[in-house]
């Protein structure tokens, strides 16, 4: 193989890693040019808006690099063919979601958007070229794309395209993006070709301290990113299933998370309890770990991680369940105030939110929903929730949205709090207690609210895991 000195890059897919990943290697390396790709025109569009409020993702930190790279040697483009053909080394960076229908749906991950890249790169790569696998992908998919690309290229005549493959998992978290890219725990390579593992090192290396770059062969890397995946996920729904024992002892979450995380070899990082976790990867990379124990015949293994899927959607069924119970057993036509939308603070990302099921949970109660969420749009609220509306039959209850978090919750019977928004943190209690209607209920999912202030109100309080 070959060492390749990488000066132009494309990266296939403007999302949530996509744009930010090569926004932070632009600003890090100006020498190199970045073209970012995407067959979403709109995303593009909005990648290239005069108006930095306008990018399709919010991340603290994005729009400043954006502001300093973009048409400088990074640029944001729908022309896969020609980019593809210029660079020396390609991020594939597309959505590898879980299959809703055939074979392993509901479990394995839909690779044909990672096909259609790998098909694209055959086709359209000249020269020598390193393909990067950015996605989150199942264990030997590599293999995949080597066949894909070797086969095609092969048939075409004359061909004198040669390609290395590798494995470069991503993980940053959203909201705290940039800081991740720029201080990561460690960056992991994974492949078989030392030249070209040279060569992404010589990236990650302008900012990256070399002892936190780790190679490994491409089967360890892509396993451990969906390892990760599940051992980050695992530790929320330990949490979660001891916030309901302490709620049912008189124990107090937040005091056993920190008596618990406070040994060393536990940590206390990742061990706030809460509504469950969301976003578009813990569930998916998980069923993706348990599709693959069970297709190596590892049923015991498939079970155990299977149950952290488990825990996390019964605790969203609990704690929906024990508001109903609060509110005299009742909440057809009552008004509940939800409070965020997106799946943690610091992101306008919604996927798989656990306020999605939250809200769906309400609206079979006959409840009036009214959501309000600083970065969240309705548009985006409407996406996830009009098709439910459309589905039940006998529809009672309905849902809004309200930009202003006061006039939200004017005549509330319950409000409950499901993004730890800094802003959720620094209500006036006083002032709401005077708009509810009494009694009025605040629940917070999130342990953020100021529980003192409340309890000088004659507002009725319940947290997660406070017994
Ligand atoms: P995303 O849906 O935000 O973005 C993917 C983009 O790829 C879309 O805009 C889509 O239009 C585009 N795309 C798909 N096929 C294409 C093609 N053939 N040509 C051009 N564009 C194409 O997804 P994301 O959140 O950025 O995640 C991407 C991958 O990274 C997933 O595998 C995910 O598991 C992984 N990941 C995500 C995060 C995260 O925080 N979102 C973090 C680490 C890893
Ligand atoms: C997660 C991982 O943290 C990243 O390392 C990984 O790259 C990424 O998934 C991915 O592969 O997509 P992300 O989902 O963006 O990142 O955000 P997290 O901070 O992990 O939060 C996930 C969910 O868990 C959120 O709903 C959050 O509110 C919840 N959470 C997190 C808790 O309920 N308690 C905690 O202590 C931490």
């Amino acid at each position: 193989m070959l060492k390749v000195d990488i000066k132009n890059i494309c990266c296939i897919g403007a999302g949530y890693v996509g744009g930010p990943t090569m926004a932070v290697i632009a600003d890090k390396c100006p020498d190199i040019k970045i073209n970012v790709v995407d067959l979403n025109e709109l995303r593009i569009a909005s990648w290239n808006s005069n108006d930095l409020e306008d990018l399709p993702i919010y991340e603290p930190g994005l729009k400043e690099i954006i502001n300093r790279v973009r048409n400088k040697n990074l640029f944001f483009s729908t022309d896969t063919e020609r980019y593809i053909s210029e660079a020396d080394a390609i991020f594939i960076s597309v959505n590898t979601p879980i299959k809703v229908s055939g074979l392993g749906a509901g479990q394995a991950s839909n690779l044909c958007w990672v096909e259609s890249c790998a098909r694209q790169i055959a086709r359209d790569a000249k020269g020598h070229t390193i393909v990067i696998e950015k996605s989150t992908l199942p264990v030997r998919t590599a293999e995949i794309i080597k066949e894909i690309i070797i086969s095609s290229t092969n048939s075409s005549e004359g061909d004198s395209k040669t390609f290395s493959i590798l494995s470069n998992p991503e993980f940053l978290a959203e909201g705290t993006a940039i800081d991740d890219l720029i201080n990561p725990d460690r960056v992991l390579i994974g492949g078989d070709d030392n030249f070209a593992i040279q060569s992404l090192i010589e990236i990650y290396s302008r900012w990256v301290d070399r002892k936190k770059i780790l190679s490994t062969n491409l089967w360890s890397s892509e396993l451990s990113k969906l390892v990760a995946n599940a051992f980050l996920a695992q530790r929320i729904s330990s949490i979660n299933s001891i916030s309901a024992l302490c709620e049912a002892t008189g124990a107090d979450i937040s005091e056993v998370s920190r008596a618990v995380g406070l040994d060393q070899r536990i940590g206390s990082k990742f061990l706030n309890a809460g509504p469950g976790f969301g976003g578009s990867c813990f569930k998916k990379d998980i069923l993706n770990l348990v599709y693959l124990c069970n297709f190596f015949g590892l049923k015991t293994v498939a079970d155990f991680w299977e149950q952290v899927i488990s825990i996390n959607d019964w605790q969203q069924k609990r704690i929906y369940e024990l508001i109903v119970h609060k509110l005299f057993g009742n909440i057809y036509g009552k008004k509940i105030v939800l409070l965020g939308f997106s799946f943690k603070a610091n992101t306008n990302d919604t996927r798989e939110s656990p306020s999605i099921q939250m809200s769906k949970y309400f609206l079979d109660e006959g409840a009036n929903l009214t959501i309000h969420d600083p970065r969240v749009s309705r548009d985006q609220v409407s996406k996830e929730l009009c098709n439910y509306r459309k589905k039940i039959g006998n529809f009672r209850g309905y849902w809004d949205f309200e930009s202003d978090v006061y006039k939200s919750i004017e005549n509330a019977d319950g409000i409950i709090i499901l993004t730890e928004w800094e802003e959720y943190s620094k209500l006036d209690w006083k002032k709401i207690s005077n708009l509810v209607r009494k009694p009025g209920w605040v629940f917070d999912t999130r342990k953020i609210a100021d529980k003192d202030s409340i309890k000088k109100t004659s507002l009725n309080y319940w947290s997660v895991g406070e017994g």
